[in-house]
């Protein structure tokens, strides 16, 4: 398992998101999530990708792009990006992939080796077959290729509440709660989300090593959701914290119900 980095004293330097030097070295899906545990496992992850990726052309395939990439942009420059999505909006919206097909990951192949890299981030919850993606992305990985995924953790507070509440809930958190005008409009989050049992983390992990891939980063981090909203709707965030404190309490070790989202790394062993 590989160890956690500290806040890059470069970024806090930075003015905000729209600061140009900051934009020159990170990209927007980073700079636009608020500080704290979500924005400091995604600069471990781009540190873990910067070291391990080879230093050489990169070929990536990015499993359910949408137009946001949450790449290092230094990986980014010397890629050439594969994306598969299933709906044609999201495939229009995507500005930084070479290649961009309309298609299902579950079903999609690629030839045996193709990529170094494949990253699926927040789209394993959209699934309802997962283990015929996760099949298919190791299909296409080179020897000590990586898979990143980036989902929400179904054993938490948001992930109970997403799982067991309508979609016309989730439209309607994301309108007034995060201020999404579009919200649930053709091609906009949220999209209807299902939770097969792979997207619980224990699951993942056993998955893995069946599949002779080796986790080597795996964080669990508060959901940028809970400080998004201490910030937009500070009555309704100081009710939430309030009822996970409770819940909290009750749980044993250490769990937090806010870890709402995670971030694996997977290795495909050299053969
Ligand atoms: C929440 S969005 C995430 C997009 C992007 N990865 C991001 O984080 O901004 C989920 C994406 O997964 C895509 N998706 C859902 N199920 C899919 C499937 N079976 N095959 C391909 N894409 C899928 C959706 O169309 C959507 O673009």
């Amino acid at each position: 398992m590989t160890k956690t980095f500290a806040l890059d004293p470069l970024l806090s330097a930075f003015a905000g998101p729209s600061d140009p030097a900051a934009a020159a070295v990170y990209p927007q899906s980073l700079l636009l999530l608020p500080p704290g545990e979500a924005r400091q496992s995604l600069l471990t992850v781009h540190s873990i990708l910067e070291a391990k990726l080879p230093t050489s052309d990169l070929r990536i395939y990015e499993a359910g792009g949408g137009s946001t990439s949450f790449l290092p942009l230094k990986v980014l420059e010397r890629a050439h990006v594969t994306v598969v999505d299933i709906d044609e909006d999201q495939i229009r919206n995507n500005d930084y992939a070479q290649e961009a097909i309309l298609g299902d990951i579950q079903t999609h192949r690629f030839a045996p080796g193709s990529f170094d890299l494949v990253i699926c981030y927040n789209v394993i919850e959209h699934v309802p077959d997962v283990e015929a993606a996760l099949l298919g992305f190791c299909q296409s990985l080179k020897d000590n290729g990586m898979i990143l995924i980036g989902a929400p953790n179904p054993r938490s507070l948001s992930g109970v509440v997403t799982k067991y509440s309508p979609h016309w809930f989730h439209v309607w958190f994301y309108r007034y709660v995060r201020g999404e005008k579009h919200a649930g409009l053709p091609g906009c989050a949220p999209f209807p989300t299902l939770f097969h049992p792979l997207v619980t983390l224990s699951n993942l992990e056993a998955f893995a090593k069946r599949h002779g891939l080796q986790m080597i980063y795996r964080r669990q981090y508060e959901s940028p959701r809970y400080p998004e909203m201490r910030r937009k709707k500070p009555v309704l965030a100081a009710l939430v914290d309030a009822a996970a404190k409770v819940m909290n309490f009750f749980l044993p070790g250490k769990a937090d119900v806010r870890h709402g989202d995670y971030h694996v790394i997977l290795r495909k062993a050299l053969k």
